[in-house]
């Protein structure tokens, strides 16, 4: 059985033109002019994209007291009906170690994902074991490794343990993530703001500025280098932490950054909304900024600083988010975006003028393809990659609403938002997932597990050039030793 998808323009990352699509099976067999298939996907007036790609979720995740209400099923089924095709979800690890971890996140996900799916391994503590088990996890096919430099007491890594799990990082070939927030300084503003009596959701903002999250950039930017290992901040919100990564970018470091579609478009004002329940259900952490920052994410996904854009879905319910009624720093940490993060991005970026189509498909696709070392399997259309393809028809819109939404959540903070700029097909591994217009349904367990290599490219140039220039012995012959002594 073969499919052609007809009459549409492709927009890669790299370039546009127009072609037709030849699938066979689960990957692309030709891409130019007049291809015939046994059926044919009508892209005429749309364009034909990768499936976008989202590197940061937390589905089911259990998390400061509860767990995530987004399940595998729905998360990854409203991340189809969004124009994402591929999620990669952060393994927390409990007392079990690392691949106990892996065994409960496979156990959830290979049974209901209707989505391709990877993981992160999270690095929240450091022994023997640790190093021993990162090993292990990258011969499963997990090469990212995330640090978290928040949540003091819980997930938070200090950084000799980081410095050691990026040494380790460095010599299996793996890239380290992090979560950069200074937590001891956010912990001493949170007791402060208590101590004060400011509870609500607005004190969780105050108690994470930007500079918490500048400060912590810079530290992970500096530790890695001392490591010798590239790295990629998660979730970067602010000026600061831009700053950080365009200056150690600038500087000949591999430094990553990923923006969140929630920070590029709302703002710390949502913290100061008279309702608790609309205030909580926006605490996520870093918390979203004054609108000056958004300018400066824009910057940094049009001039390169700044290269993926994310979601961060962690989605907790009204009910969840009430457990930090009296004390915001209970409220569950995160948000929902996963369905939204494409045609949001590309109603606010590319609708704009902000981004152009091509850097649109870099940002939700190619570069996290690359980055990740999945390209050209995903974030590709060539002959040989997976043909997971969005037809993007720029005419459809919606006003986003959790009435209609796929996720399960009972509510959305782009809650009203216009997008213009929907996924007419879905398509993954070949098969149509999602159609415009249709009811379509999620369909467990059809997702399959992406497997991640390590990438000695980046991680041998940085050693080649850290043993080039190691600090060595100077070698003393007898005669320019003090004599005597
Ligand atoms: O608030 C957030 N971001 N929750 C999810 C966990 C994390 O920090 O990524
Ligand atoms: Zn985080
Ligand atoms: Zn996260
Ligand atoms: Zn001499």
């Amino acid at each position: 059985m073969s499919t052609v998808i007809k009459g549409g323009t492709i927009i890669a990352a790299d370039r546009t033109y127009e072609a037709d699509i030849l699938i066979e099976g689960e990957t692309i067999k030709a891409i130019g002019p007049d291809l015939a298939g046994d059926t044919v996907v009508d892209a005429a007036g749309a364009y034909v994209m990768p499936g976008g790609i989202d590197p940061h979720t937390h589905l089911e995740m259990p998390f400061m007291g509860t767990t995530a209400a987004e399940t595998w099923e729905s998360g990854t089924f409203a991340a189809l009906s969004g124009g994402t095709t591929t999620v990669v979800d952060f393994v927390i690890p409990g007392e079990d170690g690392m691949l106990a971890a892996l065994e409960a996140w496979e156990g959830k996900a290979t049974r209901q994902a209707s989505s391709d799916y990877s993981y992160h391994m999270c690095v929240t503590g450091w022994s023997e074991k640790h190093f021993d088990e990162m090993a292990k996890v990258v011969e499963r096919g997990i090469n990212t490794f995330k640090h978290f430099m928040a949540y003091k007491g819980a997930l938070m890594v200090n950084d000799d343990e980081m410095f050691a799990s990026f040494q380790r990082c460095a010599a299996l070939g793996a890239l380290p993530l992090v979560h950069a927030e200074n937590g001891d300084i956010v912990a001493a503003l949170q007791k402060k703001f208590m101590d004060d009596g400011v509870t609500g959701p607005e004190a969780h903002a105050f108690s994470r500025p930007p500079e918490v999250e500048g400060e912590a950039t810079n530290r992970a930017i500096m530790i890695a280098d001392a490591a010798g290992v590239p790295v990629y901040i998660v979730h970067v919100s602010c000026e600061q932490a831009h700053e950080a990564i365009r200056r150690a970018r600038q500087a000949g470091m591999r430094v990553y950054g990923e923006p969140l579609v929630q920070h590029l478009t709302l703002d710390e004002g949502e913290y100061f909304n008279r309702d608790w329940d609309y205030a909580a259900r926006r605490v996520m952490s870093p918390p979203f900024r004054d609108k000056k920052h958004q300018d400066s994410l824009w910057a940094g996904l049009a001039a390169g600083s700044l290269q993926v854009v994310a979601t961060d879905h962690c989605a907790f319910t009204t009910e969840q988010k009430r457990f930090g009624l009296g004390n915001f720093t209970k409220i569950p940490n995160g948000t929902g975006g996963l369905e939204d993060r494409m045609p949001v991005l590309w109603t606010k970026g590319v609708e704009t003028g902000r981004l152009t189509p091509n850097e649109f498909v870099a940002a939700t696709s190619t570069n996290i393809a690359q980055i990740l070392n999945i390209y050209p399997q995903k974030g590709a259309i060539l002959p040989g990659s997976d043909a997971d393809l969005v037809v993007w028809d720029p005419k459809l819109t919606k006003t986003i609403s959790a009435a209609n939404q796929k996720s399960i959540i009972d509510y959305n903070v782009f809650e009203g938002v216009e997008v213009r700029g929907l996924p007419r097909y879905t398509i993954s591994r070949g098969e149509v997932v999602w159609t415009d217009g249709r009811n379509d349904a999620p369909r467990p367990g059809r997702g399959k597990f992406v497997k991640r290599k390590p990438f000695p490219a980046i991680n041998k140039a940085l050693s080649t050039w850290k043993e080039l220039t190691a600090p060595r012995a100077v070698t003393r012959s007898p005669e320019h030793m003090p004599i005597g002594v």
